[in-house]
């Protein structure tokens, strides 16, 4: 008997959910996965009272802290006076949109959703129902929920980067049907060629391109301005819609997300985690004539759904929002967030690892190669296992993040609390014994 509560969890966990968790994602080997007892700005302590600093924030949605009482009080306070829904509007809908647009001037109307993976759902459906096309293009690496024609991928983990041909396309798994395949392309980001040719055949059965500007399930791959650009301006000439999903990038990188920090303005747009701080609130939007196809007039696009909108999602999105917009909470993250990255820098020079960061300081992805990957395939060329066996060195000592690299460290407005010394400490002991494991 260990005395710990992780193995009798873990135990009675598999006698009641597949494979002994909620959602595949948190499954990390039964002797791995976490259990979690409480949190408290950023920091969360597991069921056998053992604390970490979290640079994971449950993918991304923690942007000012876990707890955050500000935001706590105020969906309190809603819910207890006027319930958490009625299947009714509020006026507290309008008032988050209006939050929504100061912050994004390229959003003009909006509908609410629950997740990430809704909002995408109904920003491709928006963007079908305006253009009258089926058709929709995505990029290596970037991920826009499980909703089966988003279940594609190039499979680049498996594919040898030496070797002449491209990636093969294949279901994230099971119960994905095989014609969904034939309404989705993949292209490479930044890749100019491949942009032209995806155009120059499809670009006028095309209803939306959709795109992570920062690719936040691909350790931060950006988009370059110029890419970005001539996307942009493909999508205008052939009457495409262009979708920027900034479900993780959005109210994050910069107040108004990615296209804040591009000047470079989509059609649609997706927004979910930081909206919200942790509470479940999603939201699509964009021009008007476009959203304007959203609605229950002949030939209206149907979108809709019990708990939208409701006052849990809808007051903690106001809060949030509220605090995002008027105070310097993004400063303070973007600020934290250099000082962690020069940091972890400063730690892999001493033990002589060739590094790269990508992405903005709110959420950055640390690669070891020499330079910062252009698109998917060049993280295929990273030292992903060394980064892995880091990774796990941190978490041993406290330090929570995802082991794969794919995923960016993400920084909150509580991270200003840790003690960055402790921090370098931890890193410089982890990487030379993550070195001294791969000699
Ligand atoms: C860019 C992006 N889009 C969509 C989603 C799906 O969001 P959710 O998990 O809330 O359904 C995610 C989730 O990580 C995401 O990162």
């Amino acid at each position: 008997m260990t005395g710990k509560k992780q193995p009798l969890l873990m135990a009675e966990a598999h006698r009641h959910m597949p494979q002994g968790v909620a959602e595949n994602y948190r499954y990390w080997g039964d002797e791995q996965t976490v259990f979690v007892a409480q949190s408290k700005g950023c920091e969360f302590t597991d069921c056998d009272g053992k604390t970490f600093t979290d640079f994971r924030l449950g993918y991304g949605p923690i942007i000012l802290g876990y707890r955050d009482e500000r935001v706590d009080r105020a969906v309190v306070e809603q819910i207890t006076q006027r319930g958490t829904l009625s299947g009714f509007s509020t006026a507290l809908d309008i008032e988050v949109v209006k939050q929504i647009k100061a912050l994004c001037p390229q959003i003009e109307k909006v509908r609410f959703a629950n997740s990430g993976t809704e909002a995408v759902m109904g920003a491709v459906r928006t963007a079908r129902g305006f253009t009258g096309r089926d058709r929709i293009a995505i990029v290596e690496g970037c991920f826009h929920g499980l909703y089966d024609e988003m279940m594609w991928k190039s499979d680049v983990e498996n594919w040898d980067p030496q070797g002449t041909t491209a990636p093969p396309v294949i279901p994230f798994g099971g119960g994905v049907p095989a014609r969904t395949r034939e309404l989705v392309d993949i292209i490479r980001l930044n890749d100019f060629e491949s942009l032209e040719s995806l155009f120059a055949r499809h670009g006028d059965t095309l209803a939306c391109f959709v795109l992570e500007p920062i690719i936040g399930n691909a350790g931060s791959i950006a988009a370059t301005p110029a890419w970005l650009q001539r996307l942009r301006d493909l999508c205008t000439q052939h009457g495409a819609l262009l979708l920027l999903d900034e479900v993780k990038s959005g109210f994050r990188v910069a107040k108004g997300g990615a296209q804040e920090l591009y000047g470079i303005h989509a059609d649609l747009t997706t927004y979910a985690k930081a909206m919200g701080n942790g509470y479940p609130v999603a939201a699509f939007g964009g021009r008007a004539d476009v959203m304007d196809v959203v609605g229950s007039h002949k030939g209206g696009v149907v979108h809709g759904g019990t708990y939208t909108a409701n006052l849990v999602a809808i007051s903690a999105a106001h809060a949030t929002l509220s605090i995002l917009a008027n105070t310097d909470a993004l400063q303070t993250v973007a600020r934290t967030g250099a000082q962690i990255r020069d940091l972890l820098g400063r730690v892999f020079t001493a033990a002589g690892i060739q590094h790269a960061f990508a992405g903005p300081p709110a959420m950055f992805g640390v690669h070891f190669t020499p330079e910062v990957p252009a698109n998917y395939r060049d993280w295929r060329v990273t030292n992903s296992s060394l980064y892995r066996t880091f990774a796990w060195n941190l978490i041993e000592r406290g330090v929570m993040l995802e082991p794969d690299s794919r995923e960016p460290w993400f920084i909150c407005e509580a991270h200003r609390h840790v003690d960055l010394g402790w921090l370098e400490d931890i890193a410089t002991q982890s990487i030379k014994s993550a070195c001294t494991a791969h000699k």
